[in-house]
């Protein structure tokens, strides 16, 4: 989004959770069934990427990856709420946000749409072939209502692991050379998205499939601004991690926990039952519509008396106070506010720090940047975004269906990224 510099003007929300996806024209592939090999060997490595990006004011944290061969660096969002990483797609593009020589150019490298990961990506996943060698074209609809074309193709991706040996597995991913954004939805700022679900087109389920890694992964994402992304166990504390169980998810392919109660100053409230999906992929933090309210009254309970006033929202984010004098950044203000706490099973608690709630804007004023998901049509999802998951290492795993979180300093990478880049340059395995 190029919403940097643009003065006042908050930015909108990205909320790259995946809605709707449909792949058609499902077909025949003479192509490696990815999708549906087995680890080899009890995997052991880890990839540990460094992210760039913020919650404000640019609404997204990113990384770079190397895509093709040769290999060109792509920056992806990174998003936990959906399962397709595609790239922008120079097929030619209607809509695409880079320049033509900053996109993905397809050569001969389509997944045919018998390929598993065709059928996984489309919602029946029971469309019949029309002819064989039919390309596997896809539609993704994003909740804030961007929708976008393309077409599956498979390529390497570069990695480095935290052994120290550098691998290039073959991914499917999408290209989408029609991107549909309407107003006020963003056009995507990045080159493209990478999706980091928990269903099988996942980049981290490929890259477990292929026995490269634990099916797990995780996210530190720093106030600063950066931090790092990590793919298997390896950067994950012995110790002090809170675990919840995964929820069988309503929507498939979310990364879902609850229910959590919403404490009321620590003790508990009214508003029970609350499933959460933690979504890198979305900006600010989503409640419906009864615990976004609560947190209006808990809020305003804790300023009355404080010299903070209401102020005049800003597109995007409604709610908004003024001090004094302009605010600076959080820390000049965090002090007049309260931790929110949600409460899981067996009073597993995540602390929601004011600094991972509130927003200052160019202004000068502190805006919240929790939102009623209820006015945006997320129904009853309540939706942990970038901004509550800051100064907390969050982890996804997959194979004991759990999540958890640490408190961490995000603005280190973990010491295995240090030491790599050393070793040598191992060749590239051409069959993973
Ligand atoms: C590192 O891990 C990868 C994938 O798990 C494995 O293929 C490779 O052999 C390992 N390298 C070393 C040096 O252990
Ligand atoms: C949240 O949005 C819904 C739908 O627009 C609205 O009815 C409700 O009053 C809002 N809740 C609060 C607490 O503002
Ligand atoms: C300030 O805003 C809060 C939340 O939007 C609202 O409940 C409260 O009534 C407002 N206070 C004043 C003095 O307008």
């Amino acid at each position: 989004m190029k919403c940097s510099g643009r003065g006042a003007v908050a930015p909108l929300p990205l909320l790259f959770t995946l809605l709707f996806t449909a792949a058609f024209r499902v077909c025949r592939s003479d192509f490696p069934r990815i999708g549906r090999r087995a680890p080899a060997a009890p995997p052991r490595g880890s990839v540990i990427l460094p992210l760039s990006g913020n919650v404000y004011p640019l609404g997204y944290y990113s990384v770079s990856l190397n895509v093709g061969r040769p290999a060109k660096v792509y920056e992806l969002d990174v998003d936990t709420g959906s399962d397709l990483t595609w790239l922008q797609c120079d097929a030619p593009c209607t809509g695409c946000t880079k320049p033509r020589d900053q996109l993905y150019k397809p050569k001969n490298n389509l997944v045919h749409c018998e390929d598993p990961l065709c059928s996984a990506i489309s919602i029946s996943g029971t469309e019949p072939c029309k002819n064989p060698d039919d390309q596997c074209d896809y539609e993704v609809e994003y909740a804030d209502k961007g929708s976008f074309l393309g077409v599956l193709v498979y390529d390497y991706f570069a990695f480095q692991l935290t052994n120290n040996t550098r691998l290039s597995p073959r991914l499917t991913f999408g290209c989408s050379y029609n991107l549909d954004t309407p107003s006020p939805t963003a056009p995507p700022p990045t080159a493209g998205i990478l999706g980091l679900g928990n269903g099988k087109a996942s980049i981290i389920t490929q890259l477990y499939r292929l026995g490269m890694i634990r099916n797990v992964l995780g996210h530190c994402l720093s106030t600063k601004g950066g931090g790092f992304l990590f793919f298997g166990d390896d950067p994950i504390p012995s110790s002090n991690v809170l675990w919840v169980p995964m929820s069988p998810t309503l929507l498939a392919k979310h990364y879902a926990s609850g229910p959590a109660e919403l404490l009321n100053r620590q003790k508990p409230g009214n508003v029970k039952g609350l499933q959460v999906i933690f979504d890198s992929g979305s900006s600010y933090t989503y409640f419906n519509s009864k615990a976004y309210g609560a947190i209006l009254n808990q809020l305003t309970g804790d300023l009355n008396g404080k010299p903070l006033k209401n102020a005049t929202g800003e597109k995007s984010l409604p709610v908004c106070w003024k001090g004094t004098k302009p605010f600076n950044s959080v820390n000049d203000v965090n002090a007049q506010f309260k931790p929110l706490v949600l409460s899981f099973a067996n009073n597993v608690e995540y602390k929601i720090p004011p600094e991972a709630y509130l927003i200052v804007t160019k202004g000068g004023n502190v805006c919240l940047g929790i939102l009623n998901g209820t006015e945006v049509g997320l129904a009853d999802f309540n939706i942990i975004g970038d901004i509550s998951m800051q100064s907390k290492m969050v982890i996804y795993d997959n194979e004991r269906q759990q999540i958890g979180w640490v408190s961490a300093d995000c603005s280190h990478l973990p010491n295995w990224a240090s030491q790599a880049g050393e070793e040598a340059d191992y060749p590239y395995h051409e069959d993973l």
